[in-house]
């Protein structure tokens, strides 16, 4: 028995999630657990789902988070491996639940997997959509290699420099990856810390932000969406390495050549 069982729009849902998590194990970014994602499928929840019981005890989220009472995630698991949720999605995952008192959750399906340690920064993030009345559902965060390697030149550290740098490698970046790349500075892995300043960096109007020496965060619609947003940011961290290393500093496109594709693209940022 399965909490897909019967219900196609979630198990489809589920099964973005397990293509999405094979491309990043593939991608060379998810090593060993590196990684997660969570997607809010509250709008799968049937009466019958509302119904199911627990099958945890209620456990602190460690914040309160009031716009997620009642709302439902799929999570993947701490510890668990990318490489595996692509094939065993619930039994590398889990479906939650937000209790009424919007500081704990309890597992509902499909076994007790406990979820990410990064579930400050998930959650914090879903409350904070909610809250904007946003249609973002999915939220991925991950290693890829070239983003997080020039995450270690504090030069581009600074506001929208490696947005504009990214940007300017292929016309692309800029009409698939439109609000850039925010930063967010290096804090502790899991902290709550680290969720406030995840947040913060979203509000500044960034769908996907760099956890500085560590990772990305992304927000989209839904997982394939994050997906894309982080490999096309990463793929001009790539064409700029590879013109580094041809020992050249690659050109860019011109400032005007970017503005021509906002106004073509009608580009939000
Ligand atoms: P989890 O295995 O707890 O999801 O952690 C992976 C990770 O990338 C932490 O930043
Ligand atoms: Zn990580």
């Amino acid at each position: 028995m399965s909490i897909l069982d019967n219900r196609p729009a979630l198990a489809h849902e589920i099964g973005q999630i397990a293509e999405a998590a094979g491309y990043l194990w593939q991608k060379g970014w998810a090593e060993r657990n590196g990684g997660n994602i969570t997607v809010n499928i509250t709008e799968h929840a049937d009466e019958a789902m509302r119904a199911m019981p627990a099958i945890s005890q209620p456990i602190a989220i460690g914040s309160t988070l009031p716009n997620l009472r009642g709302c439902y995630f799929y999570c993947k698991g701490t510890q668990k491996r990318m490489r595996d949720l692509a094939r065993w999605p619930m039994a590398n995952g889990s479906v939650i639940r937000i209790l009424d008192d919007c500081a704990h959750y309890e597992i509902i399906a499909d076994e007790p997997v406990m979820p990410t340690s990064e579930l400050p920064s998930h959650l914090a993030v879903h409350n904070y959509l909610i809250g904007k009345g946003s249609t973002y559902k999915a939220s991925v965060h991950t290693h890829p290699i070239e983003l997080v390697a020039m995450s270690h030149n504090p030069e581009f550290l600074k506001k929208d420099v490696l947005t504009k740098l990214l940007w300017s490698m292929i016309p692309e970046t800029k009409a698939f990856a439109p609000r850039g790349l925010g930063m967010v500075p290096y804090m502790l892995p899991s902290s709550n810390e680290l969720a406030a300043e995840t947040i913060k960096a979203i509000d500044d109007n960034y769908d996907v932000v760099m956890w500085e020496k560590h990772g990305v965060f992304a927000v989209e619609n839904d997982v394939m969406s994050a997906f894309d947003q982080i490999d096309v940011l990463n793929k001009s961290a790539n064409i700029y390495m590879c013109a580094r290393s041809m020992g050249f500093v690659p050109d860019g496109m011109s400032d005007e050549q970017m503005t021509e594709i906002s106004t073509v693209f009608h580009l939000p940022k």
